[in-house]
């Protein structure tokens, strides 16, 4: 079975519609959304631009803000302080990567932890990891979770989840959220020995390391569920065009699990869908209003 993540983000989306109408109509709250992008990456302008055209269509405040490549850190960081410090705006983006001359981890610690709809600021990673119901948690392995939770029928218990890849982004807090739904938690990455081994025991497989079909067919336990978070663009010879996969041989695994999502059409858009979510949340949290996601 491929699992359809374009459709989940679209019924993700149109709750969040919902939600945020009711919270213009009842408390006279629009949640709003700040967006930084610093330089012209392609694949990042892209992106912001998809958060921002989505923001808009579910109702919600976007603000985007265009900095050039060569910014100061501390420039970014005062447009970072205004944004703390205005009330119209309930999330905080920052769009990774940032050009080698900013330090990441002082940006992201500059952020409102309130604000942080990454879920990169220690308090809120901290959070995450110690159970604190409060902490926003990043959206793309809260994606993958609610996946994986329609595939288990919203039990996961006891499963044997394997997470490859340890990035902050992805594998790490996906790993917290994988043992917070009491699956048995393993973390793999490129030091693991025997990585098809492990995978072979794994009934839920989280792929993401960035390298173009690396999990293959084999690896995969008969029924396991598959979720596929790489987005690599590969030029193939005789094809004009990059395409995108993911860092699951696909065609091999979708023969053997139990359910897989496609690159693209799995887990990216649940991203973006998950990023409007924190969104409305830290805007309930802010008014003291009592939220419906
Ligand atoms: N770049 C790639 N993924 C992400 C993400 O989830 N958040 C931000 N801010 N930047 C990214």
């Amino acid at each position: 079975m491929i699992i359809d993540g374009k459709a989940a983000a679209e019924r993700l989306r149109r709750q969040i519609a919902e939600e945020v109408a009711r919270l213009r109509a009842t408390h006279d709250l629009q949640p709003g959304l700040a967006v930084v992008l610093v330089g012209e990456d392609p694949a990042s302008q892209v992106y912001v631009r998809n958060k921002g055209r989505q923001t808009l269509e579910a109702g919600m405040l976007s603000h985007g803000h265009k900095l050039d490549a060569s910014v100061s850190e501390e420039e970014l960081l005062t447009l970072i302080d205004t944004l703390n410090g205005d009330p119209s705006i309930h999330g905080i983006l920052v769009q990774l990567p940032l050009p080698d001359h900013i330090d990441e981890q002082r940006v992201l610690q500059t952020i409102d932890p309130a604000k942080d709809v990454d879920g990169f600021h220690p308090l809120n990673v901290g959070g995450l990891a110690s159970g604190d119901p409060h902490a926003l948690v990043p959206c793309t392995p809260t994606g993958c979770l609610l996946l994986l939770l329609e595939q288990f029928d919203g039990n996961l218990s006891g499963q044997n989840a394997l997470v490859i890849g340890r990035s902050n982004i992805v594998g790490k807090p996906m790993a917290q959220l994988l043992l917070r739904e009491s699956c048995t938690v393993t973390i793999a990455h490129s030091r693991t020995r025997d990585l098809p081994a492990v995978c072979r025991k794994a009934d839920i497989v989280v792929a993401a390391v960035g390298r173009p079909g690396m999990v293959r067919g084999d690896w995969i336990k008969p029924g396991a569920v598959v979720i596929d978070v790489g987005i690599n663009r590969v030029q193939r010879e005789g094809e004009d065009k990059p395409k995108l996969v993911g860092d699951v041989a696909f065609a091999e695994a979708a023969d053997v699990a139990g359910a897989i999502t496609p690159v693209p059409g799995g887990v990216g858009p649940m991203t973006i869908a998950c990023l409007l979510r924190n969104t409305v949340i830290a805007a309930c949290r802010h008014a003291e209003v009592e939220g419906q996601l």
